[in-house]
C-alpha cells in the first residue's frame, strides 16, 4: 500500500483525561498523519512532515478534525433491523422483539446481508471497530467476520450462547454445542487478519450452570480471548437471576462461580452493582461497558461513571444496538454526558471522546493497536466536520477553544459530521 500524508487538525491522547484532565489531549491545529502499510508511521506538525516526506501524496482535510476511529465496545449486530422498537423494558423487549429477530439468523444469507449493512452503517458513523454479539447460529459469526474482513475492520465478535428454557426453544443451543461451536469458531477466526473471537454467554438468565461452566472452561483454555456478557442492567433482571441461582451471592457470582470473571471479561451495563461486585470487578481488573442510549431507551438506569472510574475500573462506551437507539458514537457520547449530568457529574468533552476511542480500546485490551493516533498503531481514523449542520455551525461561529468548538458536535452531531472514515489507512467511506 502506498504511503499517504493526511493534513488537518489532529487530536490524540497522551493518557486518560480521567487521570490527567484535558491536558491528556494533544491537539495540533495544523497537524499531519503519515500512514504507511496500514499503520501510522509518524504524527506531527504539517509543515515538518511535509518537508520530511516531499514525495508522499497528500490528502488535505482542511480545517476538519482527524480523531481516532470510534470503537463501539458492546453491540448486537443482529438487532440492526429492530433498532427503535417501541414500549418495552428488558425482559419483554427480549421476548417480544429480540428473540424473533435473532431467529432469522438461522438463514446464512440473511446474516450476511445484515452484517454488511451493519458495518456500512458503522463506517458512515465514523466507527472503525466494534465488539458485537452474534446469535446462537455459527453462521451469524461467519457472516460478521467475513463482512469485516472485506472492509478491513478490526472486529471482535462471538456466538451468543443460550441453553436454558428461559430462552425460546427455537433459539437454544446446549452446554456441549455452545462449547464445541465456540471452540471451532475461535480456532477458525481468532487472530485471522483483524478478527478477534469473544466467548459470549448472553447472560446468566438464559444459560444453565452447565453452560456457564463449559464456557468458563473454554475461556481457561484460551485466556488471551475476551469474554463478554451482561451484568445488572435492570432491577427486574437481578430479581430473576436471584431466583434462578439461589446459591449465588449476587449477580456477578453467577459468572465468578463458573470461571467467567477475569481481566479479559467485558461486563455490559453494570448499573445496579452491589459493593462486593464492584470490589471484585476492580480486584480482577475486569472492564465495564457503558451503554447510555440503551439504558435510557429500555429504562434501565443511570451508570455510575464517576464512582466506577474513580475506583479505577476500566470503562468502555457502546451503542448496544439495538437496545440502544443510535448507531452513532457521537450520539452515544451525548447520552453519556446526559446520564452523568443526572448524577451530578459533568463529563468533559475530552473524557467523552476518550471513552469512545481509547477508553473502549482499553476495555477491549486493544489499546496497543487501535483507539489513538500514534506511531505504530493501526491507521483507523475518522475525519470530523465541526460545523456539519446549520445549527452546529451557528453555535461554533464565535467559539474559540477546541472544546467549545468540539462539544456542539458531540452533543448535536450525527453521521453528517463524519466527513470520511479510514480503516487501516484506506478510505472506507
Ligand atoms: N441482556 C441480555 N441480552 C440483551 C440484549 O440483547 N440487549 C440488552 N440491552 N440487554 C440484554
Ligand atoms: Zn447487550
Amino acid at each position: 500500500m502506498t504511503d499517504m500524508l493526511h493534513l488537518g487538525q489532529t487530536l490524540s491522547f497522551a493518557g486518560s483525561p480521567f487521570d490527567l484532565g484535558p491536558e491528556a489531549v494533544r491537539h495540533d491545529r495544523h497537524g499531519a498523519l503519515l500512514v504507511s502499510g496500514g499503520r501510522i508511521a509518524a504524527m506531527g506538525a504539517a509543515d515538518t512532515l511535509r518537508a520530511a516526506h516531499p514525495q508522499v501524496p497528500v490528502v488535505d482535510h482542511g480545517t476538519a478534525l482527524i480523531v481516532p476511529g470510534f470503537v463501539d465496545a458492546h453491540t448486537h449486530y443482529p438487532q440492526t433491523g429492530m433498532i427503535a422498537s417501541w414500549g418495552k423494558r428488558l425482559i419483554d423487549w427480549l421476548n417480544d422483539y429480540t428473540f424473533p429477530t435473532e431467529a432469522r439468523f438461522a438463514d446464512p444469507a440473511h446474516a450476511a446481508e445484515v452484517a454488511g449493512r451493519y458495518l456500512d452503517l458503522l463506517l458512515a458513523h465514523g466507527t472503525t471497530s466494534v465488539c458485537s454479539y452474534c446469535t446462537i447460529h455459527p453462521a451469524s459469526v461467519e457472516a460478521l467476520f467475513q463482512a469485516a474482513e472485506a472492509r478491513g475492520m478490526r472486529v471482535f465478535a462471538g456466538k451468543t450462547c443460550m441453553d436454558r428454557d428461559t430462552a425460546p426453544a427455537f433459539l437454544r443451543d446446549s452446554a456441549q454445542s455452545a462449547y464445541d461451536d465456540s471452540a471451532a469458531l475461535l480456532a477458525r477466526w481468532h487472530g485471522k487478519g483483524r478478527a478477534e473471537y469473544v466467548i459470549t454467554p448472553r447472560f446468566s438468565p438464559t444459560s444453565t450452570p452447565a453452560q456457564l461452566e463449559a464456557l468458563g472452561a473454554l475461556w481457561a483454555e484460551h485466556p488471551g480471548c475476551l469474554m463478554q456478557t451482561h451484568l445488572s442492567e435492570q432491577t427486574d433482571e437481578i430479581v430473576w437471576v436471584r431466583g434462578l441461582y439461589p446459591q449465588a451471592r449476587d449477580y456477578l457470582d453467577t459468572y465468578e462461580a463458573h470461571g467467567l470473571l477475569g481481566p479479559r471479561g467485558l461486563y455490559g451495563h453494570a448499573i445496579h452493582l452491589e459493593p462486593r461486585e464492584r470490589d471484585r470487578l476492580r480486584e480482577v481488573g475486569a472492564a465495564l461497558v457503558h451503554c447510555p442510549t440503551s439504558n435510557t431507551f429500555i429504562g434501565s438506569g443511570l451508570f455510575d461513571m464517576d464512582g466506577l472510574t474513580r475506583a479505577g475500573l476500566r470503562v468502555g462506551l457502546a451503542t448496544d444496538t439495538g437496545g440502544g437507539s443510535s448507531f452513532s458514537m457521537l450520539r452515544t457520547m451525548a447520552a453519556a454526558y446526559e446520564v452523568a449530568q443526572l448524577r451530578h457529574r459533568a463529563l468533559h468533552p475530552a473524557e467523552l471522546l476518550w471513552l469512545a476511542t481509547q477508553g473502549s480500546a482499553r476495555a477491549l485490551g486493544a489499546e496497543d493497536r487501535i483507539g489513538n493516533l500514534a506511531p505504530g498503531l493501526e491507521a483507523d481514523f475518522t475525519v470530523l466536520d465541526l460545523a456539519s449542520t446549520p445549527a452546529i455551525a451557528q453555535r461554533v461561529a464565535e467559539a474559540e477553544s477546541l472544546w467549545e468548538v468540539l462539544f456542539p458536535t458531540i452533543m448535536m452531531g450525527d453521521d453528517r459530521a463524519i466527513r470520511s472514515t479510514w480503516v487501516a489507512g484506506r478510505q472506507a467511506r
